[in-house]
């Protein structure tokens, strides 16, 4: 009988190798070497091939002639889901969905499969028996009489399913629990998730069909399984958020159809997701009279300016060295800011613990937050409060100095829509400034001139 042929596999980022290894070369993780087992002679996504409705004849094209009319994307009546994807399903896509267990995957992308009407579409499930997702959909309260379901692991069983069916989308949950008969080894490894990934990959794009794949995350939070796995895909979207709150983000960190900086925010309620339109309404919260350490600034995530809270508490430290915890803010930046109140503003901070919070549970990286940040440090190091009616939108350099940020004519029209009376900016900012706005727009070259105006 012949050998049966396995091959090594590195469970972090999928590295393939001869002989066991104790040390990636590729992504440098210790131990993570397993033997797999693998058969490739045919391939089983030839099955549907067989199929007249998936042959495309391929024949290159001159690139003025490619347009995207042929391109006609499913529109789905969730408009924070068609956002993130870059306008909607587009045909042939491959989409992955990572988050938490218990996060609320399954129940977005069957809340998505049962709001689209008129187009086919499948649902298999891996994870749960008809019976449960049936449960789950009396639970949202909506009915698609075109929705599938289908509760099987096997991909050659599965592409059978397809050639029946023709379905228009289809939805896998999730990846792990697939397995294909071409190689030996179990679901869930690597050699098995990404040759189940590329079978579906080859349907895909073949047919026209777009696919949604729901893909676990590690305890380090990316997606499980071979780093391959994110390159295969067109789309990566991932499903964050506490699973004690109710609020949910869905994020794009990769998009072939689109930019990757879009944001999607959810609440989870009794009865399924809600698209909440209005973020920044979520993302400030009620103020009482006397909260020191809250400042507001302006957020860009993707093409959506938000406003956003930021809290702090400066408290004398007590013992040891001072503490700094940032929560949604990076530290270092953090630290950063620290040095430059302390050496430029006087401000004694050495001895005190600073706790920075964004509210909402979101993490940001935009550095037209830095002025809210120093003021929301002071507000709380001085004890008083900021008028709730100001926001803040400029970048804070070493020197102090206030410096200008992208976008912000789109931060200024969100802040006064919201209907916030003062927004202080970098002096430096080039070019008109929209005039007859409601809000007023104050200028600044220094942190402290800001401090001095609105924090004495
Ligand atoms: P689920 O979609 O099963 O998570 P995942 O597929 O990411 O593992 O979501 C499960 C959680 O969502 C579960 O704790 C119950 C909660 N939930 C609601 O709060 N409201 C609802 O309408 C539904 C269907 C679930
Ligand atoms: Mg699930």
């Amino acid at each position: 009988m012949a050998k049966a042929k396995t091959s090594f596999f590195c469970q972090s980022c999928g590295h393939n190798a001869p002989k066991w290894l104790g040390k990636c070369p590729s992504c440098g993780e210790w131990n993570t070497f397993i033997e797999e087992l693998i058969e490739t002679t045919t391939h089983p996504a030839d099955v549907w091939k067989k199929n007249e409705r998936t042959k495309i004849s391929s024949k290159p094209k001159l690139l003025n002639e490619v347009s995207f009319e042929n391109l006609p994307k499913i529109v789905s009546p969730d408009e924070e889901f068609n956002r993130v994807l870059g306008g909607g399903i587009v045909p042939g896509s491959l989409v992955l969905i990572g988050g938490e267990p218990g996060i609320g995957k399954s129940t977005l992308l069957l809340q998505i499969a049962l709001q689209i009407k008129g187009p086919k579409i499948l649902y298999v499930s891996g994870e749960e028996s008809e019976q449960q997702i049936k449960l789950r959909a009396d639970r949202l309260k909506i009915n698609n009489p075109n929705l599938y379901l289908l509760t099987e692991t096997n991909t050659q069983q599965i592409f059978k399913h397809f050639i029946e069916l023709e379905p228009d989308v289809v939805i896998i949950d999730s990846i792990q629990t697939l397995f294909s008969d071409q190689i030996d080894s179990g679901p869930g490894s690597v050699s098995q998730i990404r040759e189940c990934t590329v079978e579906l990959m080859r349907f895909a794009k073949e047919s026209g069909v777009p696919i949604f794949l729901v893909g676990h995350i590690t305890k380090e939070g990316s997606i499980a399984g071979p780093k391959v796995l994110e390159h295969l895909v067109d789309t990566v979207l991932q499903f964050e958020g506490d699973r004690h709150f109710i609020y949910r983000i869905l994020r794009t960190t990769k998009n072939r159809y689109g930019s990757t900086s879009e944001l999607g925010i959810y609440e989870m309620l009794s009865e399924g997701l809600r698209p909440v339109s209005n973020p920044s309404e979520i993302l400030l919260s009620p103020r009482d009279e006397n909260s020191s350490g809250i400042a507001i600034g302006t957020l860009m995530e993707g093409n959506r300016p938000l406003l956003i809270e930021m809290q702090s508490l400066v408290t004398p430290t007590s013992y040891g060295t001072a503490q700094r915890t940032a929560t949604g803010f990076d530290a270092k930046r953090l630290n950063m800011l620290l040095a430059v109140l302390e050496k430029r503003g006087n401000y004694r901070l050495g001895t005190q613990d600073v706790f920075l919070n964004i509210t909402g549970g979101i993490k940001v990286d935009d550095p037209a937050l830095d002025l809210a940040a120093c003021m929301s440090i002071v507000s709380s190091f001085k004890d008083k409060m900021i008028d709730s009616s100001i926001c803040f939108a400029a970048e804070v350099g070493l020197g102090g100095e206030l410096r200008t940020i992208t976008r912000i004519d789109a931060r200024i029209a969100e802040a006064e829509k919201l209907g916030f009376k003062e927004i202080w900016i970098s002096k430096f900012v080039k070019g008109e400034l929209p005039s007859n706005k409601s809000i007023q727009i104050k200028k600044a070259s220094n942190i402290l001139e800001v401090i001095r105006h609105c924090l004495s």
